[in-house]
């Protein structure tokens, strides 16, 4: 038997691989008849909360013709000690794909390992490469090829910024990363992308990172599991994507944002509800790049 094709991080999967999903992804967003799902089955599995990432799949894999299932912690076994090696080797003999979104990183290449069908990432707290797929088109579809471009990152180097810079080298564009020094994404990652080329700097100062961006986005400032305190918010508060801030990148940057979104924190209703903003755009993208990933995984 063939070794299931997993999507786990973008770092672990060629750029041909990354580029056929996304012309996929927009080949059916255009109205291109994708290969028919009917009869397949994806389980979804979230030990966290979701709307856009549970809804985007479940509606995917509707119109592909499959169907999905959803469990939690609290409505498995999982929430009272069954391993993840187990869970995965027990779907695995009904589902034809798991998407999983965990809180470690070990917890998604466990079920990797154990399952005999394709693990999709639906985000840990290290990455989330379905959404770093459906922004990259959404850079495309509304300013060309991102391979050359430049996206500033702005706020907490949380899981979305460390998919951004897996996102840069293996989709070409500089990426300048403006994130207070205690809350930079891990050394091990940037030491990696070092390594790789030179598309990624850092900058304390956000004025700076936004010179010369086509593409300016941000997250949360406090991600799921994560405390909200004082502290922190004062901390990020001068990496708030508001207008002067937004006036410093080119004039025809867009801005994007992962949601969902906190008004008044890491961004102003101004900019994320203002004219640059391609966030809705960015959000049904999910859609589309989904099913570029299911059928690649399934096919
Ligand atoms: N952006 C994103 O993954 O949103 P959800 O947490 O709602 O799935
Ligand atoms: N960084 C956010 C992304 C949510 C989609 C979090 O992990 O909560």
């Amino acid at each position: 038997m063939n070794a299931p094709r997993h999507f786990l991080d973008l770092r672990k999967l060629d750029r041909a691989t990354l580029r056929d999903v996304l012309d996929r992804a927009v080949a059916y967003k255009n109205g291109k008849k994708a290969p028919s799902l009917k009869g397949k089955t994806l389980a979804l599995v979230f030990e966290k909360p979701s709307t856009r990432t549970r809804i985007s799949f479940q509606v995917g894999m509707r119109a592909l013709g499959g169907e999905t299932l959803s469990l939690t912690q609290d409505d498995s076994q999982l929430g009272r000690g069954e391993t993840i090696a187990d869970t995965a080797r027990v779907l695995s003999r009904y589902v034809d794909a798991i998407m999983f979104r965990t809180s470690k990183e070990k917890n998604l290449l466990e079920m990797a390992e154990h399952a005999s069908v394709p693990v999709i990432n639906g985000l840990t707290d290290t990455s989330h490469p379905c959404q770093l797929m459906a922004d990259v088109m959404t850079f495309e579809e509304h300013r060309g090829p991102i391979a050359g471009r430049t996206v500033a990152w702005c706020g907490d180097g949380n899981n979305v910024a460390a998919t951004w810079i897996q996102a840069s080298l293996q989709f070409d564009f500089a990426l300048h990363l403006a994130c207070p020094a205690s809350r930079l994404p891990a050394k091990a990652l940037l030491d990696w992308a070092n390594q790789e080329g030179e598309r990624v700097t850092l900058f304390e100062d956000p004025q700076a990172a936004l010179v010369d961006a086509d593409c300016v986005v941000t997250d949360t400032w406090f991600s799921m599991g994560h405390s909200d305190g004082e502290a922190v918010r004062k901390l990020l508060a001068p990496y708030q994507v508001n207008d002067i801030l937004m006036k410093a990148a080119k004039a025809e940057a867009i801005f994007m944002h992962c949601l969902p979104a906190h008004r008044g924190e890491e961004v102003t209703p101004s900019v994320l509800d203002g004219p640059q903003s391609v966030v809705w755009d960015e959000a049904e993208n999910r859609l589309h790049a989904q099913k570029g990933i299911l059928t690649w995984c399934l096919a």
